[in-house]
């Protein structure tokens, strides 16, 4: 054995780290400043192709120690060169968000802390930061006092640990136990959402061992809303055949349209038939903070848990989503697993909460952080205003497609989403109207300007191809919004 000690050189010089520090700071700034000041000269989508940041990179990596100096200057050679810029004002693409510019501080912090608040005693402060944060934005949300939040890094993963629960009940209820079991033998287990609803219930149904085929899927109304009476008669005809029914997910917001489901009618359902109701209000979560949303999400107080993603709407920098649930003993029983290295004096006594009994996960960053800079930051008056403002700029998009002889509106407008098509009076074949849509939207993401996306929704059992106008980020004003209709009227002429 080799008893020499072989020194190490440790970290990078304090004086060198403020000096790049500052740099960095201030590159950021100069960023955010140029992409405000001169959207149209900072493309929001890069001129690449596949493969070509790749090609601009080492394929080994460097033996020797490089210069801070020389990795700082290959963010403008090399890394800037690809980036489809989220942070931008003519983003409008899927949900448009923003990092803003408290919360890229609290990144900062976070990053430095390195904090792992796997347990109460291993991040004292950012596990009470989460609870209390998180207490405050159920307040906003008027959420009542029974629900109880915790952060995951996406509204998939919320998702999934809110269908573990599910699961868990559902199993409970039979006196089975899968956690120790496993699902070989049991009954099939059913999930039940609208055609609308987003791919990440499948992937949780997949993750759980639920399998995908057995997220039934409910038809939708005119308005793409959930049909409770069909969503009855699924629940009655699965029971019949023997199913194991166990959780329904309603949705405020749809992705592909933003559509809201009768939630109400839906607690009912789930109440009546002793099912787990899961509402994914990933997206327009934050708008049950105004009065004038608030009516959409009626009944939600009545689920058994919520999502809803600050990374998506509420300008905390990517990633951060809340689930909430008034049963966290379920989602406990469904995922406590303490090894002896993990024992606290805290855990054994539950004089404090250790999140890491509360998912898959084990190692935990200090997310909370960037809510409780932005949230202090904005006020709660604040942040009202910015979603009103977002909302209100949707609706002036609306307003100009609907004034233009040659587009129209798909989908009724709904939060900050605005669907709509391109549709010359002369034109009807639906496979020509894709091709005339689909070929707009290239032409206009390739001006690099502005970037929006498409959907495919089916209007009277037509699939009808829908481009989709998203309004999410903190810098985007009325100019941005005109010039973007600009654009589009530009490529179709
Ligand atoms: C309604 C809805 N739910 C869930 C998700 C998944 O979100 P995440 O990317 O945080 O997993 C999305 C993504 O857009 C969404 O629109």
């Amino acid at each position: 054995m080799n008893e020499q000690y072989i020194p190490h050189s440790g970290d990078m010089p304090i004086e060198e780290f403020r000096r790049a520090g500052h740099y960095l700071v201030d590159w950021i700034a100069e960023h955010l400043r140029t992409v405000q000041d001169k959207p149209a000269s900072t493309p929001v989508l890069p001129d690449v192709q596949p493969g070509d940041i790749a090609a601009m990179l080492p394929t080994a990596p460097p033996e020797q120690q490089e210069a801070i100096g020389a990795i700082i200057a290959d963010l403008d050679r090399v890394v800037m060169r690809g980036m489809t810029q989220w942070n931008h004002p003519n983003f409008f693409a899927y949900f448009a968000n923003t990092a803003s510019m408290p919360g890229i501080l609290a990144e900062l912090v976070c990053a430095a802390l390195n904090n792992n608040a796997m347990l109460w005693k291993s991040g004292p402060s950012p596990t009470e930061i989460e609870t209390v944060t998180l207490d405050w934005l159920r307040q906003t949300l008027h959420l009542p006092a029974e629900f109880w939040g915790i952060i995951y890094d996406t509204a998939s993963v919320s998702t999934m640990h809110a269908m573990a629960c599910a699961r868990e009940q559902a199993l409970q209820n039979i006196q089975k136990n899968a956690k120790q079991s496993g699902l070989a033998g049991l009954p099939v287990l059913r999930v039940y959402a609208s055609e609308f609803v987003h791919s990440s219930i499948d992937k949780a149904a997949i993750t759980l061992g639920i399998g995908a085929e057995n997220v039934v899927k409910i038809p939708v109304d005119a308005a793409f809303r959930l049909q409770p009476e069909a969503l009855e008669a699924a629940i009655r005809q699965d029971r019949e055949r023997g199913f194991l029914p166990c959780c329904v997910v309603p949705v405020i917001g749809t992705t592909s349209v933003a559509s809201v489901d009768p939630i109400a009618a839906v607690a009912d359902i789930c109440e009546r038939e002793g099912l787990w109701m899961h509402v994914d209000a990933a997206y327009a979560g934050p708008t049950a903070m105004l009065d004038e949303c608030r009516p959409l999400f009626t009944g939600w107080e009545r689920a058994d848990s919520i999502v809803v993603n600050p990374h998506k709407w509420l300008f905390i920098p990517m990633d951060l989503s809340v689930l909430y649930t008034r049963k966290p003993d379920v989602l406990k029983a469904a995922f406590s697993l303490v090894p002896e290295y993990l024992k606290t004096k805290e855990g054994d006594t539950n004089a404090a909460q250790n999140q890491m009994d509360y998912g898959i996960q084990l190692g935990r960053r200090f997310r909370s952080l960037k809510l409780w800079f932005v949230m202090r930051y904005f006020g709660v008056e604040g942040l009202r205003t910015r979603l009103r403002e977002h909302n209100a700029l949707a609706g002036l998009f609306a307003n100009l497609v609907e004034e233009h002889p040659a587009f129209a509106i798909t989908a009724p407008p709904m939060f900050s989403l605005v669907c709509f098509r391109y549709k010359p009076e002369n034109v009807s074949d639906e496979a020509v109207l894709e091709r005339l849509n689909a070929e707009l939207m290239e032409r206009v993401n390739s001006t690099r300007e502005i970037f929006i996306e498409h959907t495919k929704i089916s209007i009277a059992g037509t699939p009808t191809y829908t481009l989709r106008f998203a309004v999410g980020n903190l810098h985007t004003a009325e100019k941005h919004v005109r010039r973007a209709f600009e654009i589009l009227c530009e490529q179709i002429s």
